[in-house]
């Protein structure tokens, strides 16, 4: 019999019924090492009291009022993006995935009211990820995620990860009007777009006219060590998609984009009827406040230092199970020789959550704030972990 929950996830056989900074605790009570932060989203850990205080005090206001009116706090949160990004504007979704649909419609939309609605071509990367729409499995196009699923939405053109010649070929297709990447690809394996990489791309763009739509749903919001992964490579994309942490845990979303790239999204082309409500913005204007101060982010990238250097110290103390450490900020990765989800499993016997990702990865993504000791605790179960499956 078909459970009654739908059954899309292997789920672990883990209860949890309350959260602390960085530990989840189970129902017996048990406390669990969190390094998964729910896939990057819980960017201040679990129930911040700033959180939990700005949550309380808007409930007690007002949950929902509808994009019929004036909503204070989505135009304080926007006001506040706006200001610390490339961003001129803002529109407030409820997950990455309706961030990407509109990411997607804004491009085609920019093209048709330029004249050239034949422009509707999207470059995307292999081992990307942008949600599971329609469009957005039709984007990142892999095989396990749209089998069964056609007829897929047309326009999306694939690319190998890194294929630079390949690269400069699709965007010399008048048909191509937009790329769209992760700087660092996530669920694909932690896999990091050099700077000079985002640099050359961003020349293209600018060579042929073609939008640069980032998706910075799992490496935006501090996990980098910056408030946006692009800001290493020191370019600005047109469009942005943001999510996960962004609402620290409550569902919120947003494209960002410059006004040239929004100026087709006039009244009655989006719209969505929470996008925007005043819980999930007085919570992302929390986690802005915090995430955006130059001193968080200085401690992001200190901690994600201290990370870095105790995990190249597991690597280096099994060489038989690990090949090594990418990632940048609190977006780490453990490259596995052993199955990932081997070392995932283990980790759990020894109270230490983590996550798989394609190409045999296991992800490191605490919570931004994680204090030290958990880091090096973290670890040390880690190393557990590995030693006993060296045992079996
Ligand atoms: C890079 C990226 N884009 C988009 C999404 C989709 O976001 P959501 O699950 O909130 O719809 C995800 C989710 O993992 C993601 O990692």
């Amino acid at each position: 019999m078909i459970p009654s929950v739908l059954p899309t996830y292997n789920r672990a056989p883990l209860h949890f019924t309350r959260g602390d900074g960085s530990w989840l605790i189970a129902q017996d009570g048990t406390r669990y090492l969190d390094l998964t932060s729910g896939i990057a989203v819980n960017a201040l850990g679990h129930a911040h009291p700033d959180l939990v205080r700005v949550l309380s005090e808007q409930a007690g206001r007002v949950w929902h009022l509808s994009n019929l009116y004036e909503i204070p706090q989505q135009r304080a949160l926007a006001d506040a993006l706006v200001e610390k990004t490339f961003a001129d504007t803002v529109f407030f979704t409820n997950s990455g995935t309706e961030a990407c649909e509109l990411a997607v419609k804004m491009a085609r939309k920019y093209w048709y009211e330029k004249g050239q609605p034949d422009r509707v071509g999207i470059v995307t990367f292999s081992g990307s990820f942008h949600g599971r729409s329609t469009a957005a499995i039709a984007a990142a196009g892999s095989e396990k995620m749209t089998r069964g699923f056609g007829p897929l939405l047309p326009g999306f053109v694939h690319l190998d990860f890194g294929d630079h010649d390949a690269l400069r070929a699709a965007m010399a297709d008048p048909q191509v009007g937009a790329v769209l990447l992760e700087p660092v690809q996530g669920e694909g394996g932690i896999r990091v777009v050099p700077d000079q990489c985002l640099r050359g791309l961003r020349e293209l763009c600018d060579e042929t006219g073609t939008l640069l739509i980032l998706d910075e749903v799992q490496c935006g919001m501090g996990r980098t060590g910056r408030l946006f992964a692009h800001e290493w490579a020191g370019i600005t994309p047109d469009i942005m998609m943001v999510a996960k942490g962004i609402g620290g845990g409550f569902p919120l979303g947003a494209v960002l984009a410059s006004e040239t790239a929004a100026a087709g999204m006039v009244a009655g082309t989006h719209g969505s009827t929470y996008g925007g409500n005043p819980l999930g913005c007085a919570v992302g204007l929390e986690v802005m406040r915090h995430v955006a101060d130059p001193g968080f982010l200085e401690a992001v990238n200190r901690k994600a230092g201290l990370l870095r250097q105790r995990l190249e110290g597991l690597v280096a103390a099994h060489p038989e199970l690990f090949e090594g450490v990418r990632g940048v900020g609190l977006m780490l990765g453990l490259k596995c020789k052993l199955a990932n989800t081997d070392l995932v499993a283990a980790g759990h016997a020894q109270n230490v959550l983590t996550v798989g990702a394609a190409d045999n990865v296991v992800r490191l993504l605490p919570a931004l704030n994680i204090p030290d000791e958990d880091i090096v605790e973290a670890i040390e179960r880690l190393d557990r972990a590995a030693t006993s499956l060296k045992a079996g």
